[in-house]
Formats: C-alpha cells, sequence, structure tokens
C-alpha cells in the first residue's frame, strides 16, 4: 500500500497523544504470562508487534480478554507455564522474540520462534549465547545466527553475563530467565539502557539489586525462583512514537505541538537532549511536551549517548537536514541490524529531498540546510524497506519539505504506530492520501 503526501505550506499544530509504549506493552504481557491469576493493563499498545506478543503468552497458557481501555490477562503463572501446539510466529518483532526465548527457557517442552522476511534476517547470537552461558538448551538456524530458534525448557543454572552490547533486549532475556533459575544471576551492560524490565519486576514484587561501576557499567542481579505478582497498570505514551511529531514541530516555522501523557524517563529522551543541544524550543514537564518551531543547528551525537536514542536516530536524520551546518551520528552500527540497515535506509530517504548525506560503518553525517517548504513542486518515491520508523520519518520528512511524497509499503507502520497517519492528518497541513495508485501517476 502506498501513502501520498502533498505538502505546500509546512504546518503543525495542536496536541498528541502518542500510542501506548511498545517496549513497555510487551514487558507488561510477558509478566502478566508469569503472574498466576489476572493482570489488568490500561491502554495496551495495539500496535502489530504487541499483538505478536499477545498471541504468544496465549500459545503459552494465558488468556487475553478486552482490549483498548483494559486488557485482562489470566494466567496459570510461571509454575503453570503451557508448551505452545505450535510455531511461534512473532511476525516483525525484534523486541518480542528476543523476550520470548527468554521466557521459553522456563516454559517445559520446546518452543519454536520464527517471524516475517524482515525479523528471520536479524541477529538473535546475541540473545542465544549469554542464555547459553547459563546453560540454556537454545539452537538457531545458520549456526546459531538467526530464526528459526528452538528453545528446550529445563532448568538453567545461576551465573554472570558480561553483555558487549548495549541491548535492553538481551538483558531483559536473561532477566525473565532468572525468575526460574535457583540463585542469582548476575547481568552487566556497558551502560544503562531501558530499564522496563527492572521497572516491572520491582511493581511484580520481585526483588533487584543494581549497581553502576566507575565507567558507568550498569549490573543487574535477580536472585530465582520468583513468581511475579498479577499487575494493574496503565502503560505510558511511547516517546519513539511521539519522536516523529516532535521533530517536525521543532522544526517547522510557527509550529506549535503539544504532547501529552509520555514516558519520558532518561534511558529513552536522549532525543530530547540532542534536539535540546540542536537549539529546539521544547518545555519538558513530567510527561508532556510543548515543542515552539524554531531554526536548529547541527550536532554530533556518539559513544554512551547513543543507546537512549537509538530508535531515533532516522527522525534525528531529518531534524537534522533542516538544521544550519552538519551533524554527525557515530557509534550506532546498532542500526545497521534493525527492522532494515536503517543507516542505508536513512541515507537514501535524505538523498531523495537532495540533502548531503555519508554514511560510516557505525552511523551517518547530515549536511543540513534545507529549508522548510523549499521542495514544494518537487515530487519523490520512497520505499518504507519493510520499516516502520523508517516509513514514518519519510512522511515527516515530505510534510516539512514540501511537493509529493511517495511512500511505499506503508502497512509496516501499523508495527508501532497504527494510528499514524491519522495524527499527521490531524496536526500537520499535509493531505495524506492512502490507496494504491496509478502506475502512470507516479514520481
Ligand atoms: C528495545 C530495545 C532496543 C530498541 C528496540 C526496543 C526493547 O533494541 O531498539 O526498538 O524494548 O528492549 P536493542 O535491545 O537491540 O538495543
Amino acid at each position: 500500500m502506498l501513502a501520498r503526501i502533498t505538502a505546500n505550506e509546512p504546518a503543525i499544530s495542536g496536541v498528541l497523544v502518542p500510542p501506548a509504549d511498545k517496549s513497555i506493552s510487551h514487558r507488561a504481557l510477558l509478566f502478566a504470562l508469569l503472574a498466576e491469576g489476572t493482570s489488568r493493563l490500561e491502554h495496551l499498545s495495539t500496535a502489530h508487534d504487541v499483538g505478536a506478543t499477545a498471541r504468544m503468552i496465549e500459545l503459552f497458557g494465558a488468556s487475553v480478554t478486552g482490549g483498548g481501555a483494559e486488557t485482562r490477562i489470566t494466567s496459570p503463572g510461571l509454575w503453570g507455564l503451557r508448551e505452545a501446539a505450535d510455531v511461534v510466529d512473532m511476525e516483525n518483532s525484534g523486541t518480542g522474540v528476543r523476550l520470548g526465548i527468554g521466557v521459553a527457557t522456563l516454559v517445559p517442552g520446546i518452543t519454536v520462534f520464527t517471524g516475517d522476511t524482515s525479523l528471520r534476517q536479524r541477529p538473535m547470537a546475541r540473545v542465544l549465547g549469554p542464555l547459553r552461558q547459563l546453560e540454556a538448551s537454545i539452537w538457531g538456524r545458520g549456526g546459531d545466527a538467526m530464526l528459526p530458534v528452538v528453545v528446550r525448557g529445563g532448568k538453567l543454572k545461576s551465573g554472570t553475563v558480561d553483555l558487549r552490547i548495549a541491548s535492553a533486549q538481551v538483558k531483559s532475556a536473561l532477566l525473565l530467565a532468572g525468575l526460574g533459575i535457583d540463585g542469582p544471576v548476575h547481568v552487566t551492560e556497558p551502560v544503562l539502557t531501558r530499564p522496563h524490565t527492572e521497572e516491572l519486576l520491582e511493581l511484580a514484587g520481585v526483588a533487584l539489586e543494581e549497581s553502576y561501576t566507575a565507567d558507568g557499567a550498569h549490573r543487574v542481579t535477580i536472585r530465582g525462583p520468583a513468581q511475579p505478582s498479577p499487575l494493574t497498570y496503565s502503560i505510558p505514551g511511547d516517546p519513539s512514537a511521539a519522536a516523529f511529531f516532535v521533530v517536525a514541530a521543532a522544526v517547522i516555522p510557527e509550529a506549535n505541538l503539544r504532547v501529552d501523557g509520555v514516558y519520558l524517563g532518561p534511558t529513552r529522551s536522549g532525543f530530547l537532549d540532542v534536539l535540546g543541544t540542536m537549539g529546539a524550543a521544547i518545555e519538558r514537564g513530567d510527561s508532556d511536551l510543548v515543542v515552539e518551531g524554531t531554526r536548529l543547528s547541527g550536532t554530533v551525537v556518539q559513544g554512551l549517548a547513543i543507546p537512549s536514542l537509538i530508535d531515533e536516530i532516522p527522525i534525528l536524520c531529518v531534524g537534522a537536514a533542516f538544521a544550519e551546518g552538519t551533524s554527525a551520528f557515530r557509534d550506532a552500527g546498532e542500526l545497521r541490524v534493525k527492522e532494515s540497515d536503517r543507516i542505508e535506509a536513512t541515507a537514501r530517504l535524505l538523498e531523495a529531498f537532495g540533502v548531503g548525506v555519508e554514511t560510516f560503518d557505525d552511523g551517518l553525517v547530515v549536511h543540513g540546510g534545507l529549508r522548510p517548504g523549499s521542495l514544494r513542486g518537487k515530487r519523490r518515491c520512497i520505499s518504507a524497506r519493510l520499516d516502520h520508523r523508517i516509513a514514518m520519518a519519510a512522511a515527516i520528512l515530505g510534510l516539512i519539505a514540501g511537493g509529493v511524497t511517495d511512500i511505499e509499503g506503508i502497512e509496516t507502520v501499523a508495527t508501532s504506530y497504527p494510528g499514524f497517519f491519522d495524527d499527521l492528518r490531524r496536526l500537520g497541513s499535509a493531505t495524506v492520501e492512502i490507496g494504491e495508485f496509478d502506475e502512470r501517476d507516479r514520481p
């Protein structure tokens, strides 16, 4: 399916209530599976990725009812998990499958995981290797590299795992597996990554010990066996979804956007710090933002800041295209193994709008200077490359730059933000048409 964004005078204003956070929604479902009894989740994400996790927990023995304002999950809990009667298809969800692999070590019998074309190409050794250090029985295609992955549940050994990649997914898989282990599991990550698993473990009554080393590494210890208690929890708004509209408002002159009910913990709001450094006019409350348009200047983003904004780099590059001067995003090689190779995909997207870009193994340099509305009368066609964040970055770039932007493969947006184009229509000045267009009518 194709979206055609037609923009003349770029403008954005209004109030955005972002969709429920995807990272937290996956975890809340998994905690509901591991708790015995009924958990109640308010505003669970309706993203397709989260739907795949909901189907996984049903296969492991939970029942999921309701939806919208309240989803109820009833489960036999950690000690009553059931062997899945079918292959567990996690579709496009990297977080769902990597956390799910950790949970599958707790499930009696075998679990076979697969996913869509994009997920089957993404690296799984990063989660298989550390779980094997705890003696998990686990195998993957291509020498334990990729899906399909097979897990045989059973008792793992307590131990210490030092992660070289800063990955909240891998840390979470280990902590979830640790719930079933007799004794401590210590996990060290190079820098604190999004701590949603830790936050929910504590809410569910499972104690953790946490500390930091002198060089900023984060160490967390879980002492199993421990069954989480059922949760009643309201999922906050997704900062990674809000980021698309925040960047648009930050660079469009006269823009005025309010964002309500968004999670703004430090491990998720690195993009706001970067926009602040670039000169953006953003007022931050505890869970709300007010953004006004202004002229940004280029910046350098690298090192330990990267994990707190890794998902926002494509849209930050869009912001950088409208900044004065050059911006660099380095130490971000992880972008190459997301839903698409996001270094390549972002570079091709910016080039389609005439923006100068250099790519490196670990990031990009963006030459700014594009003016909002300056590409009126121009047309271009972008492929979403099976990547929701590339599709949304393309739509926002089209809105700000002006002209006609066709984006092919926009179904992928539902992976994280099913209402994105509705919000774009409501907040932005562009015309948004969705459908199949005649080949002859393509830019
Ligand atoms: C996520 C962690 C990050 C992030 C992904 C969601 C999570 O991935 O990019 O979108 O919910 O734990 P990594 O763990 O691979 O860094």
